[in-house]
């Protein structure tokens, strides 16, 4: 694989004991531009299996995560270079069917190789994910709707395994909504035999934008922003030239920025509509917000106001933002009631932000927080993605110098937030454990 990532490489020893310390109480001011969206690019970047050719795939965000789908594909057979935030996946000498425990063990997000390999190919080996520290996270609707469509997989020493598959149409529907599953089938029934209908759906942009680079591609998926698919399988697939979607993550977590240190900066190349649910929750908590184009400008309040977060299946509130909406609560005016609707034990902040004084009391899925006037620096741990954005934003407001260690969970999911903060003007450096 040819590499050039400008951005420091995680993932690698060295750098995977990385640590951020920030000296808190400097305001932000200035523009962020948006990178792709990482949740976008994983299940794009997995679909390319579905089509033998040269696939380019644009403004992919340079992650350890999308680094390991990478790899992944690779092991699979694929060739690939990576430079400037342009992947191309050549598909042509695909040959080995099995995606590894070692690499699959570090992105539960691997999984999504085995709808396209099982209906490309009728074979599949893929190990049973692992990935963030809470959870249980269940594939099950992942392998009942395969299933549906004739895959008869099986569970060997920890593998999924399928054997000589021929996918048919069928009707499926969720019994939760599943962003990965939904994803899944939608890839898996583009190449089967006949017509596949999905009920109960996820509307995530993510999978929206997958539906339609697939149509793109010759697939033919009807249904795409409503809670019902119609999916009628084709021969083949022409390979995918796309560009991959702003991280409407990324940027309610920057907005989020703004709204715990009373800031004002402009994010560029984002999407308002995605971020819509985040965006009136934090008008709630007294920011000012003027979405435009691709743009969305925020002044954060002198102090935010406490609100009550309940998350849900787009266009609900994120679960992916709970975390970050809860560091902004810890110093609001108020108590604020956050509930996580989505994954009940979503809470592995939670000790790490009262270290910072932080004043939250958990209830199952909920957490009750009562603002403080101020926090205090301490060394804290990263434990997940969202979780350590979270911290880094209680870092921004505390008093003194915080350490955040084992922040290759953030290089996970954020591309260089050290440098786009510190060029927004935080005081943040990210040094050697
Ligand atoms: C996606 O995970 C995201 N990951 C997650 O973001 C995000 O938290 C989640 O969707 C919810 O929005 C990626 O897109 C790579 P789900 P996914 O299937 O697909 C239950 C981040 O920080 N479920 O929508 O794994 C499950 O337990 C990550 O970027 C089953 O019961 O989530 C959960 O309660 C973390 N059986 C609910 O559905 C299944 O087979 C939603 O999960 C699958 C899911």
């Amino acid at each position: 694989m040819t590499r050039d990532y400008a951005i420091a490489e995680p993932q690698t020893s060295k750098a995977s004991m990385d640590a951020l310390l920030i000296q808190g109480g400097s305001k932000l001011s200035g523009r962020v531009a948006i990178s792709g969206a990482k949740n976008a690019a994983l299940p794009v970047m997995a679909a390319t299996l579905l089509a033998r050719g040269v696939h380019t795939l644009r403004n992919v965000p340079v992650l350890a995560d999308t680094k390991t789908m990478a790899r992944v594909l690779e092991q699979l057979g694929a060739r690939i270079t990576f430079a400037d935030r342009v992947c191309t996946i050549d598909t042509t000498a695909v040959k080995s069917f099995e995606a590894p425990y070692d690499l699959v063990r570090t992105m539960r997000a691997s999984i999504y190789v085995l709808g396209p390999l099982i209906a490309r190919f009728g074979a599949a080996r893929v190990s049973l994910p692992g990935g963030c520290a809470w959870g249980p996270r269940p594939v099950n609707l992942h392998i009942d709707g395969l299933d549906a469509m004739g895959a008869r997989l099986e569970i060997e020493h920890g593998y999924i395994v399928g054997r000589d598959v021929r996918l048919r149409g069928t009707r499926f529907s969720f019994d939760v909504v599943s962003v990965g599953a939904t994803a899944q089938l939608m890839m898996a029934a583009t190449l089967a035999e006949g017509t596949t209908t999905l009920e109960n759906v996820a509307l995530e942009p993510d999978v929206t934008e997958l539906g339609r680079v697939l149509n793109a591609c010759g697939a033919r998926i009807e249904g795409l922003g409503t809670r019902r698919l119609s999916i009628h399988g084709v021969k083949e697939l022409k390979p995918i030239q796309t560009t991959i979607i702003p991280d409407r993550i990324e940027t309610a977590t920057f907005m989020a920025a703004a709204a715990i240190t009373g800031s004002t900066i402009t994010l560029e190349d984002c999407e308002p509509l995605d971020v819509a649910a985040a965006l009136h929750k934090l008008e709630e908590a007294g920011c000012e917000i003027l979405p435009e184009a691709k743009e969305i400008t925020v002044t954060g309040p002198r102090r935010a106001s406490a609100v009550n977060v309940r998350t849900a299946p787009f266009p609900g509130f994120p679960t992916d933002m709970q975390a970050q909406m809860l560091a902004v609560c810890s110093v609001a005016d108020g108590t604020s009631i956050i509930t996580d609707t989505i994954y009940l034990d979503r809470f592995t902040h939670v000790p790490e932000l009262q270290r910072l004084g932080a004043d939250i009391r958990l209830e199952q899925n909920t957490a009750i927080v009562k603002g403080v006037d101020r926090l205090q620096a301490a060394p804290v741990m990263a434990t997940d993605i969202r979780a350590s954005a979270a911290l880094v934003l209680a870092a921004l407001v505390a008093e003194g110098e915080t350490r955040i260690s084992r922040i290759y969970h953030l290089d996970r999911g954020y591309e260089a937030i050290d440098r786009k903060l510190a060029e927004l003007g935080a005081k943040i450096q990210r040094v050697r454990e």
